[in-house]
């Protein structure tokens, strides 16, 4: 309730329990409505640690008796938790509650799905379960029984004991509260074994509802193969006798690390080749990887207070990114995550939700689960290991590693491990850490017939709470083009340190060198997307041309492509006329090189997304439109379609149906890009190759290909319909149904078809998965969301406002699709406004979404 002013709770406040806690056993007797808890702690005095009051944390809890030491006590209860008087010297804490796992419809603490019960503890959750200092610097090994008639019954670590309507568990791996993990229901296992490098056999098991074993068998794969890089690239092996994967229908997130029993979306772990997407088989690949990567970055060494949630997401994100790049393609890999970086940690970091990689307050911490932490953290750790170089990012992660385990530590700590293996200061570095926004990085350059001299300025802008920002260290990867397209010396990295700092290079020694006639370098700059920044950099529409052509960088020719298309279309969507033509010939001659990737080819071909286009624009100055944005990209996809048909045709006839289906990377790549030219064809073909292909397609990745060209061209009725017929029973591929149709639609119609579904008997609101489908889709069509009648604004708070008692971290997360509101003309601006203010004066509102909406008011 928000009636109670939210309490902010800062870093610099941090101070360690003042017990310590030895170890702790726990009952469960399940019930829906009635489940009883029964925790026996052990806690002694910690001498680390000064005076404080026995304060444990616990939320919609029933107490039903306490106890110290076997005599009963009377504990003061407030709505935050409990305290006690307790002796000054070692004690058993022991307390029953009772719970509702039935009535929590949060999905945090111990809940139900479909019949099954489930618990997300991360981050404040397991004092929904009992009373507990649930705070990560606390750990303990954990012993669990579980009561209950159900089938199955997990919880972390390994099995000690089974019997009829029993289970035992111990977990001998010290771990807070957050790790913690129950599940109990009616499901099956699909299983497997893996053998670790040290000869430990490892049981794996995926538990799905009956029915699903079939759609099991990419998650597997994707584990053993987790499993076996972390070994050969960190030399980190598993430390259990069982890992345990459950698929859930009701989920707030993605998947959840718990210790030897990880929770997972089932979005995110159920494939099949007639069900899923090549895109969802890549994410399933990464998010196991992710989530078992954490065993080592998160669990073994965990996070000293919530401020530090970068020290396990950045690390692990950076980790699973490496995963994806060798696996699949590397180049294709990092253009991706630099798309991600783009449109949502750039727009999240210019906005009025702008928060350092570790902030330094919060009123909840559910709400900086972010891009910001997560991603932008993960581009930290990538501009470490590249300053540092390979080997001695490894000799610092086992340093790392070797001295952190068991322990709860913080962004200080890590760095520490790379500056005593370095001997480098880091502390400019950690800038990146502490200082929010995105660097804009300009570049100039002269040349005077012998010497190119680069001169780089670098300004942050300011951020909520931070005016003023000193320089950061931006590792900027390059190379210099001869002319004549040849590489001039090999790629190099440069540190950019100073608020302006000047480079020479001598050019005319280079060409000497390689036997070339002295002329002016082009330089690539920004290789590799070395660093999160926004690199300004006059450029011509030749100079794009020509790195297009000939740079060796993958990320910086496809970044030169991305330039001409966004010249094209900024022309086009302010009403500038723009010749489309050195565009359009680079098009061409990338689909022609068949030395190219297809995947690469397909992000050469995509358009930069609205959202994107708009930041583009406020960033250059001026307010976007976004029906001109999304007329300029409809128009010229109608162009480029008239003017490279029978290249799109030829390309789409060669990658169409690459063979018997895998989700490999090879095959993806290929059908990837018979899809990007799919859409295009359409336009001029009025959808009949996209009808043909939807008739024939044995897969989901064509089949929702086919219907998404369709209804971008207004048509796809009846298809939409057999596709409904043929997947009602299908929740995963009815979310991709739902929010097929909220993206597709045009932007005067995406409010009524979003309104329109919310009336459906299948749309199951409760339900994230669904409701993001639904409502979050409608945020994703930026035409249609920012549409001038704002029904779109209205609708989605209404909906905003209706999740918000039931799920208010769901409801919280979905409200930042408001965040940009200040790029846009004054009408849309106050229309936005106003709903925000609508959103913050309802009576009731949660915490969390609450704090959202003032920051974003600001
Ligand atoms: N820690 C989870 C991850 O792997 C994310 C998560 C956070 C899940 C909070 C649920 C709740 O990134
Ligand atoms: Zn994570």
């Amino acid at each position: 309730m928000k009636d109670a002013a939210p309490q902010t709770i800062h870093l610099k406040d941090y101070a360690p329990f003042p017990w310590i806690v030895d170890r702790v056993d726990l009952t469960f007797r399940l019930s829906p409505t009635t489940t009883r808890v029964l925790a026996r702690v052990a806690y002694r005095p910690n001498p680390e640690a000064g005076d404080g009051p026995f304060f444990l944390h616990g939320e919609d809890l029933r107490l039903i008796s306490a106890a110290i030491d076997g005599t009963p006590v009377a504990p003061r209860i407030t709505p935050e938790g409990l305290t006690c008087d307790v002796p000054d010297r070692a004690f058993l804490w022991e307390a029953e509650v009772e719970i509702a796992p039935e009535s929590n419809t949060a999905l945090e603490g111990l809940y139900m799905s479909g019949g099954i019960y489930s618990t997300q503890c991360e981050a404040e959750g397991f004092r929904k379960i009992t009373y507990y200092p649930d705070r990560p610097d606390v750990m303990a090994p954990f012993r669990v029984r579980i009561e209950s008639a159900a089938p199955v019954l997990l919880s972390n670590g390994n099995q000690t004991g089974r019997g009829d309507g029993w289970a035992e568990w111990d977990d001998p791996w010290p771990k807070p509260a957050y790790l913690f993990a129950l599940v109990a229901g009616d499901l099956v296992a699909v299983r497997d074994r893996f053998v670790t490098r040290a000869g430990r056999e490892v049981d794996l098991a995926i538990w799905v509802r009956p029915g699903d074993e079939g759609k099991c068998d990419w998650a597997l794969t994707s584990l053993k193969a987790s499993m076996t890089w972390d070994e050969e690239t960190y030399g980190r092996e598993y430390d259990l006798d069982i890992f345990n994967i459950v698929a859930v229908d009701d989920f707030n997130a993605g998947a959840m690390e718990n210790k030897g029993l990880n929770i997972f979306n089932s979005a995110l772990v159920l494939a099949s080749p007639e069900t899923a997407t090549d895109r969802d088989y890549e994410r399933i690949e990464a998010v196991i990887a992710h989530e078992y990567f954490h065993n080592w970055t998160g669990n073994r060494v965990t996070c000293r207070d919530w401020f530090q949630l970068c020290l396990k997401e950045g690390l692990t994100v950076f980790r699973d990114q490496q995963f994806t790049s060798d696996m699949r393609s590397a180049p294709v890999k990092r253009i991706e995550d630099a798309l991600m970086m783009r449109s949502r940690q750039f727009r999240e970091d210019g906005g009025p939700l702008a928060h350092p990689v570790r902030p330094e307050e919060f009123v909840e911490i559910n709400n900086f689960y972010t891009t910001t932490v997560y991603d932008k953290g993960a581009e930290v750790v990538s501009m470490l290991k590249r300053l540092i170089g390979d080997n001695a990012w490894r000799a610092g992660c086992d340093l790392y590693f070797e001295r952190h385990d068991g322990q709860a530590v913080t962004i200080e700590d890590w760095l520490r491990a790379f500056a005593d293996v370095t001997g480098r200061d880091l502390s400019q570095f950690q800038r990146w850490y502490s200082q929010a926004g995105t660097p804009r990085l300009s570049v100039t350059e002269a040349w005077d017939g012998e010497t190119l001299r680069l001169t780089f300025v670098q300004v942050t802008p300011p951020t909520p709470g931070q005016p003023d920002k000193g320089p950061q260290v931006i590792p900027l990867t390059m190379g210099l083009l001869h002319p004549d397209g040849s590489e001039l010396m090999p790629s190099t990295t440069i540190e950019v340190t100073e608020a302006t700092q000047t480079v020479d290079f001598d050019g005319a020694a280079l060409c000497a060198k390689q036997g070339k006639p002295v002329a002016r370098p082009v330089p690539s700059l920004l290789r590799d997307f070395s660093a999160p920044v926004i690199l300004d950099r006059p450029l011509t529409t030749e100079d794009r041309a020509f790195l297009l052509a000939h740079d060796t960088d993958p990320f910086n020719r496809w970044e030169a492509g991305r330039g001409l298309a966004r010249e094209v279309l900024m022309a086009r969507a302010t009403g500038t006329d723009f010749d489309d033509a050195a565009y359009l010939d680079g098009l061409r001659a990338v689909l022609s090189d068949p030395a190219l990737d297809p995947a690469f080819k397909a992000l050469v071909l995509a358009l930069p997304s609205e959202d994107d286009l708009a930041q583009s624009l406020f960033d250059a100055g001026t307010t976007p439109d976004p029906a001109a944005i999304h007329d300029a990209a409809e128009i010229q996809r109608r162009r480029t379609a008239e003017a490279l048909g029978d290249l799109l045709a030829e390309t789409h006839a060669a990658n169409a149906t690459p063979g018997r289906y895998c989700p490999d990377a090879d095959q993806a790549g290929r059908r990837g890009l018979a899809n990007a030219t799919l859409s295009l064809l359409s336009r001029t073909d009025d959808g009949a190759r996209a009808a043909a292909q939807f008739a024939e397609a044995d897969n989901m990745t064509q089949s929702l290909a086919a219907l998404s060209a369709l209804l971008n061209i207004g048509r796809g009725a009846e298809e939409l319909s057999t596709f409904e017929a043929r997947w009602s029973g299908d929740r995963l591929v009815m979310d991709k149904w739902f929010a097929l149709q909220v993206m597709c639609a045009a932007p005067d119609k995406a409010a009524d078809v979003a309104r329109g579904l919310t009336e459906h008997p299948a749309f199951t609101w409760k339900t994230p998965n669904r409701f993001r489908a639904v409502i979050g889709s409608l945020a994703g069509n930026a035409a249609g969301f920012h549409h001038a009648s704002g029904a779109a604004y209205t609708l989605f708070a209404d909906w905003v406002l209706k999740l918000d008692p039931i799920n208010p971290q769901t409801a919280a997360r979905m409200s930042t699709a408001f965040e940009t509101w200040r790029r846009y003309d004054p009408a849309r601006q106050e229309r936005i406004r106003d709903t925000i203010r609508r959103i913050r004066d309802t009576p009731g509102l949660s915490r969390d979404t609450g704090e959202m909406v003032e920051r974003m008011l600001g």
